[in-house]
């Protein structure tokens, strides 16, 4: 019977188990946790998602108090276009939190990336090239480009050194993103290195409308297939969303997949950055407590836990010290949604927002507990302590359980 570990995923010389963990902003996939995943042969993801964040929290940088001092005299305006990111400080987040984890990579795996694209940070196209620039400084093993796409990012980085020799990927959910994609990059000659394929059950955002039940990982990865088979493109394939077991690994590679990428149940292993209280809630979530909603300021559908703080919160915009998700005029949906509200109710202390989250200070807090679909599946992967609380488990069990299991069976962990 075939498991995961009869199977390489082949890049250029290197043969790595075709395991990778997807990159879960901001700061859910550690360096920690793509350490482990690189030492074990395969391929972790950090991800760059409000960096100088991270970076301020890991290793003591001051950049988000820096930022806020800066523009401290704009907190009651309404009018954000003002508030830019320094690019020098956004280079130097980047590089010491790639910089950092490169230095600590032990093993024959590698380690990307994950650069969400939406983070339009009110100069979308100078502050995405800083990120990409700056991460290949920093000696990334390989980039992964994914929710907001653009078409032009690979334009962004020809320049640069390292271009044709880091790996590059993108993350698509339908073949027509795929096909717009390299229709644009064709001119660059330079094809991606490999194409994630995400379906409707992942964790974050979704490249699907709110119909997304309408469709499945099974069919948009043969329609991609096919059509690389079709065009004489060898590019790796690599689907996502709901792979749950080794099993469901191993049915993909059979069809011709080069590697998957997983990443809900690595949500419950002590590398990953959720605080231990989140993650018993992931444990403990049944399936009618996990919903996919439109609170996010992105305007992509997000899963998420129905219990998460994020939702219906309220909060002040933050954008003066975080800032994420302001586009290129300055505007942000949230705040949009919070100054209506506060327009609507003159004499309340607080306000309720309910259609969108302050989603940079919701993910930086972990109060915004976006999930895969099988979240409510991550019981049966462990055991249940005398206290009723569940075992937390280690990056290295559920890798090895992903790469040896046959049969749909579930390794739990040692007591
Ligand atoms: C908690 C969580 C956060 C995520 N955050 C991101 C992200 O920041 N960027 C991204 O491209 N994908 C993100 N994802 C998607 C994963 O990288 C991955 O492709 C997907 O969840 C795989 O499906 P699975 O969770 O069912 O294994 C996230 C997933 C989870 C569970």
């Amino acid at each position: 019977m075939n498991y995961v570990d009869n199977f390489r995923l082949q890049f250029g010389k290197k043969q790595l188990v075709p395991i990778i963990i997807g990159g879960m902003g901001v700061d859910i996939s550690t360096a920690e946790l793509a350490l482990e995943a690189a030492r074990l042969g395969g391929i972790g993801h950090i991800s760059d998602a409000m960096v100088p964040s991270v970076s301020d929290r890991r290793f003591h940088t001051h950049f988000v108090k820096e930022k806020l001092k800066l523009y401290k005299l704009n907190v009651a305006n309404t009018d954000k276009s003002s508030v830019q990111f320094d690019l020098g400080r956004l280079a130097e987040a980047t590089q010491n939190h790639v910089g950092r984890t490169m230095e600590a990579k032990r093993g024959e795996g590698l380690i990307f990336v994950n650069c969400m694209e939406k983070l339009t940070m009110n100069a979308p196209r100078e502050t995405l090239r800083v990120r990409l620039t700056a991460a290949l400084d920093a000696g990334i093993d390989g980039i992964t480009l994914s929710a907001g796409l653009h078409l032009g990012s690979f334009a962004l980085i020809e320049d640069h050194p390292r271009f044709r020799d880091a790996k590059l990927g993108i993350i698509v959910s339908s073949l027509r993103a795929l096909q717009l994609f390299l229709r644009k990059s064709a001119r660059l000659n330079r094809l991606p290195d490999y194409v994630v394929v995400e379906g409707p059950l992942a964790g974050g955002h979704l490249g699907f409308g709110m119909d997304w039940k309408d469709y499945d990982l099974q069919t948009i990865t043969t329609e991609v297939r096919q059509h690389l088979l079709a065009e004489q493109l060898d590019i790796p394939l690599i689907p996502a969303g709901g792979i749950f077991t080794g099993s469901d690994a191993v049915s993909f590679l059979e069809n011709g997949a080069a590697a998957v990428q997983v990443a809900t149940r690595f949500t419950v292993v002590k590398e990953c950055g959720l605080p231990e209280n989140v993650q018993q809630e992931y444990f403990k979530a049944s399936e009618d407590e996990i919903e996919v909603n439109t609170i996010s300021p992105t305007g992509y559908p997000m899963r998420m836990l129905k219990s998460s703080p994020a939702i219906g919160a309220g909060t002040h915009p933050n954008c003066e010290a975080l800032g994420y998700l302001l586009d290129g005029s300055g505007n942000c949906a949230y705040a949009t949604a919070y100054n209506r509200e506060v327009l609507a109710h003159p004499t309340a202390k607080r306000v309720a927002v309910m259609d969108k989250t302050c989603l940079c200070t919701h993910m930086r807090n972990f109060d915004c507990w976006t999930c895969g679909h099988y979240t409510y599946r991550l019981k049966d992967t462990t055991r249940r302590l005398p206290d009723g609380s569940y075992q937390i488990l280690s990056a290295e069990h559920v890798f090895r359980d992903y790469q040896f299991s046959v049969d749909q069976k579930i390794a739990l962990p040692s007591a």
